[in-house]
């Protein structure tokens, strides 16, 4: 089953409980934190304490997509606040491994993410010790970003690499997925597919995540 993972990095904050909701309503089923510290990437956003007020009202799993640096100084916080799925960039980490282990060692999901410019090459060893891998199809950083065409046929290789290393990776993209290109970016082997400004700059969140999520039921059909 494909899933969808709405972004909250383009959610308005004052009424962010009331647009979660909606989402789960619509159909979501995960939710997908982008993390950024203003130093492995040029903005900042938010930390655990907001992923902890979350986890108290809402039952999709939740998806923390850490773009910082330390990541084993934040790992153990976000797990504990409530992460169920934690994954960190291959380009941001000497000791890779170490960091995988940790996140699952404390029960989450632990995946690695890989940037538009960095060879799939580099997550050849790391496959092995992943659940997920985190495809971007834009430069990681800010929400609203257009799609990176190139990415469909990194999709496809990076597919075909996981059938022959580990299949049981799932494969997560990130970055300029709307309802416009949604279809074909999950029939190039996306399992998992993360929207932001594609469902948050809609008037109607609730419908736009249900027309989202029926596409993708639609694309398995295909
Ligand atoms: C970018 C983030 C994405 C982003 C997606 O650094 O990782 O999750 O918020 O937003 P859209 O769907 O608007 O490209
Ligand atoms: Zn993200």
């Amino acid at each position: 089953m494909k899933l969808l993972a709405p972004s909250i990095l383009s959610a308005d904050f004052y009424v962010l409980g009331e647009q979660i909701s909606a989402c789960i309503r619509g159909g979501a089923d995960l939710l997908h934190f982008d993390v950024m510290d203003g130093h492995f990437v040029p903005n900042i956003t938010f930390g655990p304490v907001v992923l902890e007020s979350i986890k108290k009202h809402c039952s999709i799993p939740l998806d923390a997509h850490l773009m910082i640096e330390n990541v084993d100084k934040y790992i153990p916080d976000f797990i504990k606040a409530g992460a169920d799925m934690v994954s960190i960039h291959v380009e941001n980490n000497h000791h890779i491994h170490r960091s995988l282990e940790l996140i699952k060692s404390l029960g989450a999901k632990a995946g690695v993410v890989i940037n538009p410019a960095t060879p799939l090459s580099a997550l050849e060893e790391v496959l092995l010790y992943v659940d997920f891998v985190l495809l971007m199809s834009v430069n990681p950083g800010f929400g609203g970003q257009k799609f990176i065409t190139r990415s469909i046929e990194r999709l496809k290789k990076l597919k075909s690499m996981v059938l022959g290393i580990n299949p049981k990776v799932l494969i997560e993209i990130d970055g300029g997925i709307n309802e416009s290109n949604i279809v074909e970016v999950a029939q190039a082997g996306a399992d998992i597919l993360v929207v932001g400004s594609g469902i948050f700059a809609s008037q109607d969140i609730e419908a736009q995540t249900r027309k989202l999520k029926n596409l993708l039921i639609s694309s398995e059909a295909l």
